[in-house]
């Protein structure tokens, strides 16, 4: 597991092979359907564009999704029920499709009908090919003609410039180590204007550690969860905030982040910070997401747990197997 987390930017330099018949994309909208380690490539794509990619999750495909639209279905295992179903409306609705996994099913599909697919090497847990998977949609994005060339060098200097980060995050007396010591036993509120980075750490930190962990968004943030420091008692000797902050967080967003450093440091047993190395906004994100893949590796070590067993998920997949209702 720690040579993948440290093998991120050799990922997201990969070049995945492609099948299937090429097309143009001249539209604006993209849809991104995807669940879990997959489904978080999704989030990623929304907030360094800007929102102009919609994340999917769950087994239905919006209702204003149309004719014409683009939507790209990721899965590393190629199984997932949610994503296939939303797959089939998206075929039925016709919108152009592009499928990204390292086999099953939706490779069968995509061979069989002759879609765009990326294909991905296999033998990881899905949410160690994380590189994989976004090098292979940014791929994606390009050979449809939607990725701007300024986008495209944004993309390539981050990659790039990340590899530099690559022995401050990696070693036993780093930030990452010590950020993991301060989790350790206790709750960690993940606090980012980014959904795409608090939600990274969540799932990382959820999966490899087997540890709960809780986010929340800013600025919204302020307007409700700010109040629910008052029960249960326990969160004061167990709540451990973590604000994930870049250069790209709204000017009132990093103001808001102070004060509530300041109204909540009695109510947690402590708050630390981490602030996104890097120029651009997708270094920033990327940086922040690398950095929390570590933590959480060193959060299950310190856990004594096995970062790679997912036990739970696997038994959940297999019982619905028995189950083919609910369609
Ligand atoms: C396991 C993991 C999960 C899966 C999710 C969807 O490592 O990260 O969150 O990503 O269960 O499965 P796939 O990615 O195969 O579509």
């Amino acid at each position: 597991m720690i040579n993948n987390i440290k093998g991120f930017v050799e990922q997201l330099n990969y070049d995945a092979e492609v099948f299937g018949n090429s097309f143009e994309y001249s539209g604006k909208r993209i849809f991104i359907s995807g669940m879990g380690g997959s489904g978080a490539v999704a989030d990623l794509l929304s907030d360094w564009l800007d929102g102009e990619i919609i994340p999917v999750k769950g087994y239905n495909l919006p209702a204003f999704a149309e004719n014409g639209d683009l939507g790209i279905f990721v899965s590393y295992s190629g199984n997932t029920e949610e994503t296939l179903s939303v797959l089939d409306k998206a075929l039925r609705r016709g919108l152009k499709c592009i499928c990204i996994s390292s086999g099953g099913a939706l490779e069968e599909i995509a061979r069989d009908r002759g879609l765009l697919f990326l294909k991905v090497p296999s033998g990881f847990q899905p949410r160690e090919a994380y590189g994989f998977l976004i090098s292979a949609v940014v791929k994606a994005l390009k050979i449809v003609g939607y990725l701007s060339e300024d986008a495209q060098r944004e993309y390539s200097s981050a990659v790039g410039k990340l590899s530099n980060y690559l022995p401050e995050l990696s070693s036993e007396d780093s930030k990452t180590y010590e950020v993991a010591g301060k989790l350790y036993r206790r709750i960690p509120l993940i606090y980012s204007q980014f959904y795409s980075v608090a939600v990274r750490w969540k799932n990382q930190i959820n999966e490899n550690a087997k540890n709960f962990a809780h986010i929340s968004i800013f600025p919204e943030h302020n307007h409700n969860e700010i109040e629910g420091f008052e029960f249960p008692d326990f969160l004061k000797d167990k709540a451990w905030i973590i604000f994930l902050r870049t250069d790209f967080d709204h000017g009132r967003v990093k103001l808001r982040m102070e004060v509530v450093k300041e109204i909540l440091r009695e109510e947690v047993v402590g708050i630390s910070e981490v602030w996104a190395k890097g120029e651009s906004k997708l270094e920033q994100i990327l940086y922040l997401i690398w950095f929390g893949d570590f933590v959480s590796y060193w959060l299950a070590l310190m856990n004594s747990t096995d970062p790679y067993r997912i036990d739970r998920i696997n038994s959940l997949k297999e019982r619905l197997k028995i189950h083919t209702s609910g369609g």
